[in-house]
């Protein structure tokens, strides 16, 4: 067995492909020079031989603590917690005794609270990861635990801190040279989204020991293909991020304006809240696009699947599944008759039949889906599915012709969250939120 994308589900022959051959050549040089050009090293990933020598450096610095404190949001997040959630779910199950890895990606009062009171400073290391070195979610937070580890720690407060960030600029970087403070770069050209590959994701992963070389190994085999110099339109033909990224497109061209990814892999449920911030940021863009649907196999079989199977006739899905999850412990024989059909079974089983009688039910309902099978649930699969996931969607951004790299309709509640606050600069923002302000509202109590 193999991990195989399972197209018999995808409608294929009822949708407009012709981009798939048509624009394969103009694809493929544009990958061929954006990739020359140092534009994408989500694919050609020139920093990461020397990222993996200075990971096994900081194995002994991150030694030191039992918990790591990550603030970040968005890409700088979505990543970490879906490996955290993938490769180390101990933490969340009885009597786990260390490493702990808390991840602070919200503006909640509450957590920090009780990170503060409850974090031992002494054992504690707080990563703080910001590409732009600026968003005020994570620099905010910043502000506050670099505090509270000064009154803790006093002048070895800087040793308890790690700031992941651009290479040259932005504020953090300024405190990675004012204080000595441990640092590792955000390469150039990787937007957050696209970074789980760097030291972004991979600070966490090695604190929590999980497997980055076959993660890496797994990312790489997906990405060099996508990175030859060599590439021409008939070798990208072949590669399936592109087919995913064609298939895509011709979704939405056909009115598919929501996407479901159904993880069927229930350690795996945080990828569908990173996929869904990679695809909406990236391909949400001039009045198009399709929304992105986290779901989770079995649990919203009770719960939002009635909408996907007999809602709106606008839905597509990607499954993920695999077929080697564990067996579990066993069924017990003596079962009522009523439940005789699982007597003596594994409980495992339960997940793969409810997986495919889910997976043809919506096929039966009209959802084009591709299943995306993994031979297992292990790092390798993980990195293969970062690099399919990332360049279909750059590549279905291309298809679009729109920008998948940037996000700059989420920076006008920024501007205004900031006008709001009394920040300089922002003339005509303030002027709107004063007007919105003082506007005649029409609020009933209830
Ligand atoms: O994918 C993206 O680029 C964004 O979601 C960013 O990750 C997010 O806005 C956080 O940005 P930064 O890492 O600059 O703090």
């Amino acid at each position: 067995m193999a991990d195989i994308l399972d197209w018999s589900g995808s409608k294929l022959e009822k949708l407009d492909m012709a981009t798939f051959e048509t624009r394969a050549g103009e694809m493929a040089d544009r990958l061929r020079r954006e990739v020359a050009d140092g534009k994408l090293p989500f694919l050609s990933m020139p920093y990461l031989d020397n990222l993996l020598t200075q990971l096994e450096e900081l194995k002994g610095f991150l030694k030191q603590f039992d918990h790591m404190l990550l603030l970040g949001i968005g890409g700088s997040a979505l990543g970490a917690r879906a490996l955290q959630q993938a490769f180390f779910p101990r933490q969340d199950q009885p009597c786990h005794d260390g490493p702990w890895l808390w991840i602070a990606d919200n503006v909640d009062a509450y957590a920090l609270e009780s990170y503060m009171a409850k974090l031992p400073p002494e054992k504690t290391v707080v990563v703080t990861v910001s590409k732009s070195g600026g968003t005020i979610e994570t620099v905010g937070q910043y502000f506050i635990m670099k505090e509270w580890m000064q009154r803790k720690l006093g002048d070895s407060w800087s040793k308890h801190m790690l700031l992941v960030t651009d290479e040259k600029q932005g504020f953090l970087r300024e405190e990675v040279n004012r204080y000595g403070i441990t640092s590792l770069p955000v390469p150039d050209n990787l937007g957050g989204r696209y970074s789980v590959l760097s030291a972004v994701g991979l600070i966490p992963a090695v604190f929590l020991g999980i497997d980055v070389p076959m993660l890496v190994k797994g990312a790489r085999e997906m990405a060099d293909a996508l990175a030859n110099p060599a590439l021409d339109g008939d070798k990208l033909s072949r590669l399936p991020s592109f087919h995913l990224a064609a298939w895509g497109n011709a979704l939405m061209k056909a009115g598919f304006d929501e996407l479901i990814f159904f993880a069927y892999i229930p350690l795996w449920a945080s990828w569908g809240d990173w996929f869904a911030q990679l695809w909406a940021e990236s391909i949400g863009k001039e009045g198009k696009g399709s929304q992105p649907i986290p779901a989770i196999g079995v649990t919203d079989q009770h719960s939002v699947n009635q909408m996907f199977l007999d809602g709106k006739r606008n839905k597509a899905c990607l499954f993920l599944t695999c077929p080697k999850l564990p067996a579990g412990p066993k069924f017990p024989t003596d079962l009522p008759d009523k439940f005789d059909y699982v007597r003596g079974k594994d409980f495992g089983e339960l997940i793969q039949a409810e997986g495919l009688g889910t997976r043809m039910a919506l096929q039966k309902n009209g959802v084009p889906l591709v299943e995306i099978r993994l031979e297992y649930d292990d790092a390798r699969q993980a990195g293969k599915m970062i690099v399919l996931l990332g360049a279909a969607t750059i590549l279905t951004g291309w298809l679009m012709d729109i920008n998948p790299l940037d996000q700059p309709a989420v920076e006008l509640g920024k501007r205004l969250a900031k006008a709001r606050l009394g920040a300089d600069g922002l003339t005509e923002e303030t002027a709107d939120l004063n007007a919105f302000l003082t506007s005649q509202r029409d609020e009933r109590e209830f």
